[in-house]
Order: C-alpha cells, then structure tokens, then sequence
C-alpha cells in the first residue's frame, strides 16, 4: 500500500482544517493510506524542530502534503523550524523522488501567500521531491474549485477566522489528486 503524509503547522486551525480535507481526499483513493502529521510548538526544543520520530516516519512514505499558514508572506516559523531539521537528510537524497504537494491560508485575498506556496515547493525540491501542481484553472471550475486561481499549490483565505468552504473542497481535491498520482508511479 502506498503511504501519503499530511505535514503541517496550524495555530488557531484553519490549516488544520484544509490538513483534514486534503486527508480524505488522499482516503477517499483506493489502497492509500494516510498518514497526519502535525507539527507542534512543544517539538520546538531552543528553536530547533526535536521530533526526529516524524522525520523517521517520513522516510517511509512516497508522497507528503506540506501545509502552513502565510505567516509574515512566508512560512510559520514552526514549519520552518521541521524544514531545517530536515537538512540532515538532504546529503543522502533520502526523499529524493517522493511526490510533494502543498497547501497555505491567509487572512487577505492577496496577502502574499504564493511566497508560501513557492517555499513550500523549494523545499520539496532541496530534497529531490517531486512537486505536483493544482490542475484546475481558476474561474473555469463549474464547482467553482480554486476559486483564487493559484496553479501551483492550493491557496486558501480566510474572513474572520472562517475559511470559505469551496477551499476546503479545493483541499480535499488536491489530496485525491496526489494520492492518484503516487498511485500511478507505484504501478
Ligand atoms: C504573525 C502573523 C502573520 C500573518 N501574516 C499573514 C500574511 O502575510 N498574509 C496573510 O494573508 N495572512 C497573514 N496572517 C493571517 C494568517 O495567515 C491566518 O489567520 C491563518 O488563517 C492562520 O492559520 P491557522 O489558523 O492555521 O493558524 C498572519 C497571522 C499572524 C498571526
């Protein structure tokens, strides 16, 4: 069976939320198991990420879904903190050839999310990864699915601590999509 992770940094759950419909997204395809992993303050020991029990889980799986919110137009520091600690890895190219993918929120419509998106794909790309897009064109979805039009990872928005819920269909998309495409590359 072929293994699909969920990683990422949540503060007051909106990314949590996506996390859980990029889950049953990766669920709902047959023969792939899903793995969640959430990153939390208390693995951050003196500003290094100290879990070294999920980044051995994650040597296992053949594809992971990165998520954070837009903190500041980047990153949080806590995903940022696991992405450093995985830097003992990368002279082994022990990920080399794992699907990747990604997902970010923010508070504004335009509020520099894609640096998240396009960090969250460098980093797949330091380790070899290889990074599977969004490939449904915004404004052309009859579902209305990335309704923000963003192509290269799902970016989410959120009002008030709400997110709008077509994102959450988007993220559940874009699990399906990932848990298809690992499937394909493991025939
Ligand atoms: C320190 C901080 C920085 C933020 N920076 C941005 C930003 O650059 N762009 C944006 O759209 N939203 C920004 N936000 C809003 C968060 O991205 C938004 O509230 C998000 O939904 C939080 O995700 P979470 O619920 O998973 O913690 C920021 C929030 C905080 C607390």
């Amino acid at each position: 069976m072929v293994k699909v992770a969920i990683v990422y940094h949540s503060v007051t759950g909106t990314t949590m939320q996506l996390a859980e419909a990029v889950e049953a997204g990766v669920s709902s395809v047959t023969g792939v198991e899903v793995i969640s992993a959430e990153i939390l303050g208390s693995d951050i020991i003196e500003g290094r990420f100290e879990n070294s029990a999920l980044i051995k889980q994650l040597s296992d799986v053949d594809a992971m879904v990165f998520g954070s919110p837009t903190f500041m137009g980047c990153v949080s520091a806590q995903f940022k903190a696991f992405a450093d600690a995985t830097g003992e890895l990368w002279a082994d190219s022990a990920w080399s050839n794992k699907i990747a993918s990604g997902f970010t929120t923010g508070s504004n419509l335009s509020g520099d999310q894609l640096n998240t998106i396009q960090y969250l794909q460098i980093f797949a790309n330091q380790h070899g990864m290889l990074w599977t897009s969004l490939d449904i064109p915004g404004n052309c979805d009859p579902e209305g699915r990335n309704r923000l039009g963003a192509q290269s990872g799902l970016i989410a928005h959120s009002l008030d601590g709400e997110l709008n819920p077509i994102d959450l269909v988007t993220a559940k998309y874009l699990g399906q999509r990932v848990a298809n495409i690992v499937s394909k590359f493991s025939e």
